[in-house]
């Protein structure tokens, strides 16, 4: 969430740059006149093709005012109505609109209600329920963010480069959607988000915005965990296309001997890859694979697999490895492994210290013994360099079953 707030307050930065003008409502005001046949007198559009432009946040109507222009954004009816403005212009329609009550007294949401239902595929029912939900948690398991992290609760947005969505026509916002789906508009978040809507998801969240306070009341409940969807996890999906053969789509390897890359902390996975560039850290089949990466991909590839749920290892338990994670054996001084790799084995991002619940038992095993012999070194202050030197293969091996099977 923080890095999506950061993103947004530089996304901010650049906005306000590019609309140095400030916009003046008046003079808005007489500009507007040819814009009423279909964004009415009051800013509330004349038919459901037609947005709502009363009330939207002005910097975000001068943006695309800008974009019809350049044609970054097709719309046929816009481009012409556009071509003609200044920059000062469109500052002064974005201010005058903004000005203007979001309500407009408009009928929009029933008549946007009738019309929805009718655009929806006609074997499906939208629900708006559904709507509600995927509007406010998102579905990370598709890396669909929660709209409502930008768009404000019930669409309203607070922050002033995401656009209101409350008392907008819905078949506007099924249209936008399918739009951003098919990249016919474009916007790098949205185009995400849209393309892993189904045509049903996008008709739920034209029946949830033709009526959002029909549904205020019903509470909506998360289906899975929701992480954060950042800009970064999204760049480090497509990315990871290269590493799935070994590491699974996921980070979920099937082969016991690739390690399991889902729900690693980012910081300790970025670690690794610039450590397999250097060669600090050495294996020739990773020194290959990250050779053309740059810090930046390391990073969103660190994200990426850091936001993936890891699945169950394949480790039987064992008390020995039980006792010696939880207490060490201070007579042969190993310390307790707990004290770094945590409870439930999930580590320490910020520390460093990786996760080691449900990795594979063929590679913990294996990079116990590679750190006991020294031939991993790449741990900080040589850290599990001397906490395995004293590890008999027995430990290991017990050690390796129990880390697995932890949950
Ligand atoms: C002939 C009808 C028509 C006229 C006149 C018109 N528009 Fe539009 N406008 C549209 C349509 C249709 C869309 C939706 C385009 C799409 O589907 O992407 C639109 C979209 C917009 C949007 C984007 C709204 C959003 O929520 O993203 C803005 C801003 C806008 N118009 C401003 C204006 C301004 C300012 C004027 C007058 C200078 C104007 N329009 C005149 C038809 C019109
Ligand atoms: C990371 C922030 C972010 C999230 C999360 C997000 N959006 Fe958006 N959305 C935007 C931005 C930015 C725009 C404006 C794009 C542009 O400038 O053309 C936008 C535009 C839209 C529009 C078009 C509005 C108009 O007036 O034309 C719709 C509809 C929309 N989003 C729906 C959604 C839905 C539904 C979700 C959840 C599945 C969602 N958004 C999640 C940032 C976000
Ligand atoms: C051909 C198979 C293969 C491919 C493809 C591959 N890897 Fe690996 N990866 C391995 C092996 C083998 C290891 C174990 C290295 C060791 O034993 O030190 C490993 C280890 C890692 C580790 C260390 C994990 C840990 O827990 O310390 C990371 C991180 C990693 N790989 C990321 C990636 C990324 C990102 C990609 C894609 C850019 C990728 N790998 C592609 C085989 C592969
Ligand atoms: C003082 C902190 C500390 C203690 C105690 C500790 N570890 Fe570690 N462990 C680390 C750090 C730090 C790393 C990562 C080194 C690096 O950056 O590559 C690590 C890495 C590992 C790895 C490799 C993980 C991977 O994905 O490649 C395994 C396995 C592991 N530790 C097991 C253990 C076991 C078993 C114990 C107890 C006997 C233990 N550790 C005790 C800090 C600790």
């Amino acid at each position: 969430m923080n890095k999506i707030i950061f993103s947004l307050i530089l996304a901010l930065i650049s906005i306000n740059v590019a609309f140095a003008a400030v916009g003046n409502a008046e003079a808005g005001k007489t500009k507007a006149a040819m814009c009423a046949a279909c964004h009415g007198a009051n800013g509330i559009g004349t038919t459901d093709t037609y947005p709502n432009l009363a009330g939207q946040h002005a910097d975000y109507i001068a943006k695309q005012l800008a974009a019809f222009k350049s044609g970054t954004r097709v719309a046929p009816l816009m481009a012409p109505m556009a071509a003609g403005l200044s920059e000062q212009d469109m500052a002064d329609l974005g201010a005058y609109f903004a000005s203007l009550d979001r309500t407009g007294g408009s009928t929009a949401s029933t008549e946007a209600g009738t019309s929805a239902t009718v655009q929806a595929p006609v074997a499906y029912e939208a629900s708006a329920i559904a709507g509600k939900s995927l509007y406010e948690l998102g579905d990370a398991s598709r890396n669909i963010a929660s709209c409502i992290g930008c768009h404000g609760k019930e669409g309203n947005s607070k922050v002033l480069i995401y656009p209101n969505l409350s008392k907008q026509h819905a078949p506007y916002i099924e249209k936008q959607l399918h739009a951003f789906k098919s990249k016919s508009r474009t916007n790098y978040a949205m185009n995400q988000f849209a393309g892993a809507m189904t045509d049903e998801d996008i008709a739920d969240m034209g029946a949830y915005f033709s009526d959002t306070k029909a549904v205020a009341n019903i509470k909506v409940k998360r289906v899975a965990t929701v992480a954060a969807i950042t800009e970064e996890v999204i760049a480090g999906k497509a990315k990871s296309a290269v590493c799935a053969s070994c590491h699974g789509v996921d980070g979920n390897s099937l082969v016991p001997m690739y390690p399991k890359l889902a729900g690693q902390h980012a910081e300790y996975t970025t670690k690794q890859l610039k450590e397999f560039k250097s060669g600090v850290r050495k294996n020739p089949i990773m020194a290959g694979m990250v050779a053309a990466l740059s810090e930046q991909d390391m990073a969103e590839l660190g994200a990426y697999f850091a936001s993936q749920k890891s699945t169950p290892g394949n480790g039987n338990g064992s008390e020995l490895g039980k006792k010696l994670y939880f207490g060490g054996d201070a007579s042969r001084g190993i310390t307790a492994c707990i004290a770094c790799h945590g409870i439930s084995g999930k580590g320490i991002a910020k520390a460093g210290f990786p996760a080691v619940a449900n990795q594979s038992v063929e590679y913990l095993t294996a990079q116990l013994a590679s750190f006991k012999a020294g031939e991993r070194d790449n741990d900080r202050n040589g850290i599990m360099r001397n906490v395995s030197k004293r590890l008999k293969k027995k430990d290991i091996d017990a050690l390796a079953q129990f880390m697995s099977s932890m949950k």
